[in-house]
């Protein structure tokens, strides 16, 4: 049936050179304070990418060294230099999405801007994917040739094989290296995945394999991942903690929101912080004034858990931390009451005592979720 399109009768085969002026990669390096790594790294890919239509898309997060505008210093003479800033949020995976997303090449590209990928692979995996007509090339540091976590500690290195082995339990396919931040891949398949990824964290490759809706024609190709050039290390302690909350989003975050988890989590331990604080100062005080007072502990100790942990992407500080504590506080209270008022109603009608003291805890999580998300955190 003739759709009213007509298609040319065979795909134009993608070159290398591409026709005069039409754009071949797009290399994305999202940044985080690489302000003094991006000349270096736009000269290299410049070097090393002479003959082919490209163009490097930094994304940064408003960076407080300025590299957003050491960017736009950059770009301003060089067509092929593009930055992209984003304010209020933090986050590799996202940024390295919105640079995909942002580019109109048919391959894009995702490289570290502090210089320990190896840059000068490129040309090769984008030989590779054109050659073999595959979706994804990643440069792997654990195929053989590959320089295995030399780059890194001995405790990430650790936690790097540790999340690997962890992640072939998502896996369709086998990659050696599938927490590489270095890979490349064809624009249309990252498309397809796009609206089913997760975007938490900074494993956007693994994100995008176990998000594919068909398994991804792909390739790994070794490289060394060096020492870095300046600057330090984004990934610490959080690092393990955003790969678990993409998991969990991969797995049981198709049924129930991952952050309303966390955020409930987070509300469990506040249940102990209040016990902890009521404990010392019960005979004290009046019982209701020590009540009170271990409610405003539990309260301030979720606030800030939940600032970290459940909305770690936009985290409150300086004086929007005061005034989002006070906003959480009258969240809480009326969560309080909407949680007494609903079991109390329960009860009254003849449901026993667990189910009304259960619905109302139900009804009061999801009001203070809810609610803090939109007064306190600011996002619907
Ligand atoms: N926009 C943005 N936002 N960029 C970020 C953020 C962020 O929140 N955090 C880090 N980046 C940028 C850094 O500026 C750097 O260019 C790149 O992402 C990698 O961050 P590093 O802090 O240098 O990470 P790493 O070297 O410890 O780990 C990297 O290499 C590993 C091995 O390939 C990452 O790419 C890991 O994902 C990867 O597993
Ligand atoms: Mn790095």
């Amino acid at each position: 049936m003739d759709d009213g399109l007509r298609k040319p009768a065979v795909e134009a085969a993608p070159h290398r050179a591409g026709a005069p002026g039409e754009l071949v990669l797009s290399v994305v390096a999202p940044t985080f304070n690489e302000s003094k790594n991006i000349l270096a790294l736009v000269e290299s890919l410049e070097a090393c990418l002479a003959g082919i239509s490209w163009e490097v898309i930094f994304v940064d997060d408003n960076s407080p060294d300025g590299t957003a505008a050491v960017v736009r210093e950059i770009a301003r003479t060089r067509p092929h230099v593009r930055g992209l800033q984003r304010f209020g949020r933090r986050g590799l995976s996202s940024a390295v999405i919105e640079g995909i997303c942002s580019s109109s090449a048919p391959y894009v590209a995702v490289i570290d801007a502090d210089m320990q990928h190896d840059e000068t692979l490129l040309a090769r995996m984008l030989d590779t994917i054109q050659a073999e007509n595959l979706d994804l090339v990643v440069g792997s540091r654990y195929v053989s040739g590959g320089g295995g976590s030399r780059g890194l500690s001995a405790v990430r290195g650790a936690m790097s094989r540790f999340a690997t082995r962890l992640s072939g339990l998502l896996m369709q396919f086998d990659l050696a290296d599938p927490m590489s931040g270095f890979f490349m891949v064809r624009r249309e398949a990252f498309l397809a995945a796009a609206p089913h990824l997760s975007g938490a964290g900074y494993k956007i490759l693994l994100d995008f394999v176990v998000s594919a809706p068909a398994p991804l024609k792909h390739k790994e190709l070794p490289y060394e991942f060096r020492p870095r050039l300046h600057g330090e290390s984004k990934l610490d302690a959080m690092v393990l903690f955003e790969y678990l909350v993409m998991m969990l989003e991969k797995t049981i975050g198709r049924y129930i929101p991952v952050r309303f988890l966390l955020f409930c989590l987070v509300g469990g331990t506040g249940v102990l912080v209040h016990l902890a604080a009521l404990f010392p100062i019960r005979e004290a005080v009046a019982f209701p004034v020590a009540q009170g007072i271990a409610a405003l502990v539990s309260m301030t100790s979720n606030f800030l858990l939940n600032n970290v942990l459940t909305y770690r992407d936009v985290r409150l500080r300086g004086r929007r931390l005061v005034t989002g504590l006070l906003s959480f506080y009258a969240v809480c209270s009326i969560g309080f009451l909407a949680n007494v008022s609903f079991a109390e109603m329960l009860y009254e009608r003849g449901h026993p005592w667990w189910i009304a003291g259960a619905a109302g805890v139900l009804i009061g999580c999801v009001w203070n979720f809810g609610a803090s998300a939109i007064f306190t955190w600011k996002r619907a």
